[in-house]
């Protein structure tokens, strides 16, 4: 049975048998609205741990939305989130307030006397470019909830890609010792990767939505004739959609990384794409082999 803590001491305590047997701890850190993706990461996470606790913590971070951004129309679902956490086997749900996370309150910009994450240059590309101070909210507040549930394993979607090549840097840029480990993103029959974004899409655009995946397949059908044929096949796709405003779509080299100027046949890659699909911004990515089939 899933049992919940919403205080740092009630967390201590449901985890304290854990740690006194030694057990190997799995964590997915999550902001709630669960949906099927957040269950496949749970499944990873349980798959790890065997008979160790798995702890889900549902936070709506604030430090990591922008002035403008959506956090107070963020989906706020917990009585639903801990049926699918019961369903899944998770141990225990971590569901703490704004203040029991930031008891100082949450301060931004460089009056704060709050210590906080300095992700580095991989914050200031891609996602960063548009979400000044994201990854800055989403570090100190992994950082955070890494030291409240002490994992030995944590488990985070590739759906949010620079999200966890960051959050994977910091683990072992500050020697947090957590095994960070990716799990596939999770979609919908018809492409579209699973996000608690897309319930903001109306019909028409959530139609529209899948514009993205079809881009990063077609890119992937194309990559074996270079990059720049990736990048056309996917250009094309993304123009077939009417209220699809591309913010960015660049082919990386799987540690988000400069792909060297002729990459040899076989070589891994990352397509990554962000669009605004009415006022719901979305992204997605996917692995690319470029010079040689997949
Ligand atoms: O991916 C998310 O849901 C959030 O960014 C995370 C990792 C839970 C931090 O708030």
């Amino acid at each position: 049975m899933t049992q919940l803590a919403s205080t740092r001491e009630e967390l201590a305590k449901l985890l304290a048998p854990a740690r006194r047997d030694g057990a190997v701890v799995g964590f997915v850190p999550t902001m709630g609205a669960l949906h099927e993706g957040h269950a496949s990461l749970m499944r990873v996470a349980r798959e790890r741990v065997g008979g160790g606790p798995v702890v889900v913590s549902i936070f709506v971070n604030p430090l990591q939305f922008g002035a403008g951004e959506d956090l107070d129309r963020y989906p706020r679902t917990l009585e639903a989130d801990l049926e699918v956490c019961e369903r899944e086997g998770v141990d225990v749900v971590f569901a703490p307030s704004v203040d029991e996370v930031y008891p100082g309150g949450v301060s931004t910009g460089s009056t704060s006397e709050d210590v906080t994450v300095a992700p580095g240059p991989l914050a200031e590309v891609l996602e960063g470019k548009t979400r000044p101070g994201h990854f800055g909210g989403v570090l100190t507040v992994v950082a955070k909830l890494f030291g409240l549930v002490r994992p030995d394993v944590a488990v985070f979607g590739e759906k949010d890609y620079q999200q966890l090549a960051l959050i994977r840097r910091m683990s072992s840029d500050l020697c947090l010792g957590v095994d960070v480990v990716g799990a596939p993103t999770q979609r919908e029959p018809d492409g579209l990767a699973l996000s608690s974004r897309n319930r903001y899409l109306t019909p028409d655009q959530r139609a529209e939505a899948t514009t993205l995946s079809q881009a990063l397949y077609a890119a992937q059908r194309e990559a074996e004739h270079g990059v720049e044929a990736a990048l056309q096949a996917a250009r094309a796709e993304l123009r077939r959609g009417k209220d699809v405003d591309l913010d960015y779509l660049v082919v990386t080299d799987p540690a988000l990384g400069d792909l060297p100027a002729n990459p040899e046949p076989g070589t891994d890659a990352r397509i990554l794409v962000a669009a605004r699909v009415g006022t719901t911004r979305l992204i997605d990515n996917m692995s690319l082999t470029i010079g040689a089939p997949r």
